[in-house]
This record gives C-alpha cells, structure tokens and sequence, in this order.
C-alpha cells in the first residue's frame, strides 16, 4: 500500500487519535452487531501494548448534525470496554474545553470514545476549523474506518490534512489497511476467472460497479431485484415485481456491455405478495403472471451460478439474491453463501445484507475476506478514490 500505517510512526507516550467507523446497529439502546467494533480492535490494541493513549472517534447514524439520545455513543462504549477488557471513557462532546482537558490529561493505556461527530453540522461539511479542533486532540491519526473512508467528512478527511499540515503523520489503521489490499487487489489484479455477484434491490445503486466489474471480470452473476430490470430491458413483464424503469435504458447497455460475461437467473421464485407466506412459485423470468413479484433467485439459477463458479480463483459478492429479510425468500442467498464458501478461491463479500447472510449462515470464517464497508467497498470496486484514504500520509 502507498500510504503509511500504524507500523510506520512511533506511538509510544503519544495521544493517538483514531478514527474508527462504530456505525452499528442498536436495538433499545444496545449494540446487537458489533462486527465493527471487534474489527477495529487489533489497531486499538497495538497502540495501546505500544505505549500509546487512544482516543476514538466515529459518526453513528445520520442525526442531521444535531444531538439525539439515540445516537449517543455510550452503548458502544460500553461493549467496547467488555471487548477491550478495559475501562473506555465516554465523553460528551467530541470538541470542546472540557474534552481538550480530558484529552491533554490521558496517560498510557487510557481510551476515551468521543460523542457522535455527527452531532455537529461541521462534520459532514468537511469544516475546516472543526476539522483542526478535532486534530488538536492528539499528537497523530489513524484512521481505521474503512466504512466512512468514501466520506469527505472532517473526522476522514479534513483531520488528516490538518494533523499533516502541522508536520504529524495521518496513516492507516489494520482493517484499513486489509480491506484496501483485498477489496484493492481484487480490482487491480484478481487472480483470474475473477467471478463478481452483484444483488440488491436497484441497479442504480450500482450501475457504476456493474459497468467497471464488466470490464475486468470474467463472468459477472446478477440476482437480487436488479435482475429485473434487467428483463424488462429483455422486454419481459414482470408482473409486481420491482422494476426500475428509468434504468431499464441503463441496463440494456449493460447487457450489450456484458454479452456472454453477465449471468442472469434462468428461474425466480414468485409470490403473490409481499409477504412471508405468500403463495410461491417457481417460473421462468419470461413468465411472471400480473399480480405475481419475483422475490428469489430459483433452484435452476443455484445450478447456473454453481457452474458459472467453477474453477474461480477470485470471486466478490455484494448484495443479497432474494428478499433475504423474508426467511421464505432467503433461501437463493443463504444458498450462494454456501457455494461460495465451498469455493477453493479467494471469496471476498461485502455490503450489510449480504454479509449478514454469510453470518447467518454460520459460514463466516471460511470467506477470505468479509468487508465491514458498504458504500466505501462499492465505491473501492468502481475505482473510485476513496478521500478517507487519500488524504493519508503516503510512503
Ligand atoms: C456505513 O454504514 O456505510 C458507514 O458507516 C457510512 O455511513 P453513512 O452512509 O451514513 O455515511
């Protein structure tokens, strides 16, 4: 990698800001995932057998730049000291007099967690002047938040101009520097046939990842309920089921694009409603009733992608098959997991849906790699420079 990581700069007896992206799930203010928060616990205990005094800072939700009970940061301390086995401060602030006092006052082995950096408007603005306050805190940043590393945002991005322009080093944490070498080669370098999945629910989600994965994969498998659209572009009715029309234009240039290399599902399951137990039916794509939606990939597809699979060397999956909140619709993407898991190939997943299908499945630790950033991997597989990583300091 180009940019320096926590390997490279001297911790000992340094306050070490670092940006972790704690964006995780609550329920009546509990963490219930909290793959997030142990993935960014190597970096936090390196520096801390390492001399250093940590002080942690992420955006949770989307509270529009003021404060909200909800979006306070303290449960994820709370499991963050359980993970840690240590005590983590939460303050109540992320800028501030009190929080420049608590911060000039850590010693070695101490963590504080910020509030909310979203609590402030300046955040998302990219402030600059709060961007500096922030840099302040420390002597030196790391950012390990590869799932927020796609936002321009003052704790991403203007931190590690400030804390650079002040002649301090800004470098990349452990799991930044893992998801970037393996999201990073498998776009620059797969080890080839490089197969991608691509699912979800909208092609214009990812129409940008589509169009570059056409370029450098070998086979490109296509599920979900953007598959659709793809149909209608065939000219097939799709009776209820969810179409995008103003991207059908879209997705017929990308069957034109793609030719033999994308791969669309030869059998959907259908139901006569949006529910769990709807009727089902299992028909070709060409033959969806009115009144009926597509809500699965079909058993014929498992065996298409089961052969469009063989032999690969690299495969990167994003998105879920089916509507996989359904259990009766879950069952095209638990299945791919399970492919996928079986594969003698580097298998790379990424994208909140389908990395919860892959825990469910209880198949986690037999993927290579399974991305804690949603957008920022798409954004990372499109090409696209990711500003959180830019702005770092280089080699
Ligand atoms: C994510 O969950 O994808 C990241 O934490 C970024 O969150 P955001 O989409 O609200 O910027």
């Amino acid at each position: 990698m180009s940019k320096q990581t926590v390997r490279d700069v001297n911790v000992a007896g340094k306050r070490v800001l670092v940006r972790v992206d704690f964006n995780v799930p609550l329920e009546h203010g509990v963490v219930v995932d909290d793959t997030r928060i142990q993935a960014a616990l190597p970096t936090i205990r390196y520096l801390l057998d390492n001399g250093a005094a940590v002080i942690l800072m992420s955006h949770l939700g989307r509270p529009k730049g003021k404060s909200s009970f909800d979006l306070r940061m303290d449960p994820v301390a709370a499991r963050l000291s359980k993970l840690l086995g240590r005590q983590v401060q939460k303050l109540d602030d992320c800028i501030g007099p009190q929080v420049q006092a608590v911060c000039r006052s850590l010693e070695r082995g101490d963590v504080v967690l910020l509030e909310n950096t979203r609590f402030h408007d300046e955040e998302k603005a990219n402030d600059p002047d709060f961007a500096a306050q922030l840099a302040a805190l420390g002597d030196l940043y790391v950012n390990d938040a590869f799932g927020t590393a796609h936002r321009a945002h003052a704790s991403t991005e203007g931190i590690a101009r400030a804390v650079r322009e002040r002649g301090g080093a800004a470098v990349a944490g452990f799991l930044m520097e893992q998801e970037l070498s393996f999201l990073g080669q498998a776009v620059d370098d797969p080890e080839r046939p490089f197969v991608a999945i691509m699912g979800g629910a909208k092609i214009s989600d990812k129409i940008g990842v589509i169009e570059q994965l056409l370029e450098r994969c070998d086979r490109l498998l296509i599920g979900g309920g953007m598959a659709n659209t793809f149909f209608k572009a065939m000219g097939f009715e799709m009776g209820d089921s969810l179409v995008e029309e103003d991207a059908v234009a879209t997705a017929a240039a990308l069957l034109e694009q793609g030719k033999s290399r994308l791969v669309l599902p030869v059998d959907a399951v259908i139901a006569d409603a949006f529910e769990n137990d709807a009727h089902m039916r299992v028909v070709a794509p060409d033959q969806v009733p009115a009144g009926w939606r597509v809500l699965d990939i079909g058993p014929n597809t498992l065996k298409t992608f089961e052969s469009a699979l063989g032999g690969a060397r690299t495969v990167v999956w994003n998105g879920p098959l089916g509507v996989f909140e359904m259990p009766a619709f879950a069952k095209g993407t638990l299945a791919v997991a399970k492919l996928l898991a079986g594969l003698d190939a580097t298998t790379i997943v990424g994208g909140g849906d389908s990395v919860a299908a892959v825990r469910q499945s209880g198949l986690m630790d037999q993927f290579t790699h399974v991305s804690t950033g949603g957008g920022a991997s798409l954004e990372l597989l499109e090409g696209k420079t990711l500003p959180g990583v830019a702005a770092l300091s280089d080699w």
